[in-house]
């Protein structure tokens, strides 16, 4: 998979691009990550990625020229019908695990990271761009959700994660949450780990988990339940 992220702050992914999963990911080169900065698609003295809203108001938006000049950069490489181009927003479709293990089927990802009041709407007149939110709040750069999403896609990828039974047993995958886990020490003051745990008895822990699975997420998380129930009829 490749994965291009166009951002004017370059900077807020420069170390979690370069950590833990994602880092493994990139090493095994299994996803190919490229950043693209803003800054170097424009054309004045200054710089100049964002400007003021016409309308007026507070907060500043992307100018389409950089945005545009970028992505044509990468489409003179790759593929424009092989690119999914995503826009970390908060007027997206919410983000979930489902949309994850679609994404992660894709070989081509692109991410336009907005700031503050996003990118000058324009940006869909020239290219079909996909907005997406991770969640009803806001965040003051894109570059946050990009990297959420980035993270739950990579380490889907085959031969990220070494146990795959791993991410088979994750929150959500069949709209459950995951089970809690514990380890060493097996007493911690006073405090220990469920008995079954440390039985050896394989099939009592996996149903022993299956059953903290359903119960925690009837309690916590009912509308999910609600699928989960559905699903097993
Ligand atoms: N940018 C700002 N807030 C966001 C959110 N909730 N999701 C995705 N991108 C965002």
């Amino acid at each position: 998979m490749r994965i291009d992220i166009i951002t004017g702050f370059p900077g807020i992914l420069e170390a979690p691009l370069n950590e833990s999963i994602i880092k493994i990911g990139r090493k095994k080169k299994i996803v190919e990550i490229n950043l693209y900065d803003l800054r170097d698609y424009t054309d004045d003295r200054h710089r100049t990625i964002d400007d003021y809203p016409y309308g007026g108001g507070p907060g500043m938006v992307l100018k389409v020229e950089p945005i545009v000049r970028a992505l044509r950069d990468i489409f003179n490489e790759m593929p424009r019908e092989e690119a999914r181009i995503l826009l970390p927003s908060p007027r997206g479709r919410t983000f979930n695990h489902k949309a994850a293990v679609s994404l992660s089927l894709d070989n081509h990802l692109i991410f336009l990271c907005g700031h503050y009041k996003g990118i000058d709407q324009r940006i869909h007149e020239f290219f079909e761009v996909n907005e997406i939110s991770i969640g009803d709040y806001v965040l003051s750069s894109g570059e946050i959700a990009a990297l959420a999403i980035v993270d739950s896609v990579v380490r889907l990828l085959p031969g990220v994660i070494k146990d795959i039974e791993s991410a088979w047993s994750d929150s959500f995958s069949e709209d459950l949450l995951d089970a809690p886990y514990y380890t060493r020490p097996e007493d911690y003051e006073g405090k220990s780990v469920p008995k079954i745990l440390l039985s050896g008895n394989h099939a009592d822990i996996s149903k022993w988990r299956q059953e903290m699975r359903e119960k925690d997420t009837r309690e916590r998380r009912p509308d999910l339940y609600e699928n989960y129930q559905k699903s097993i009829k």
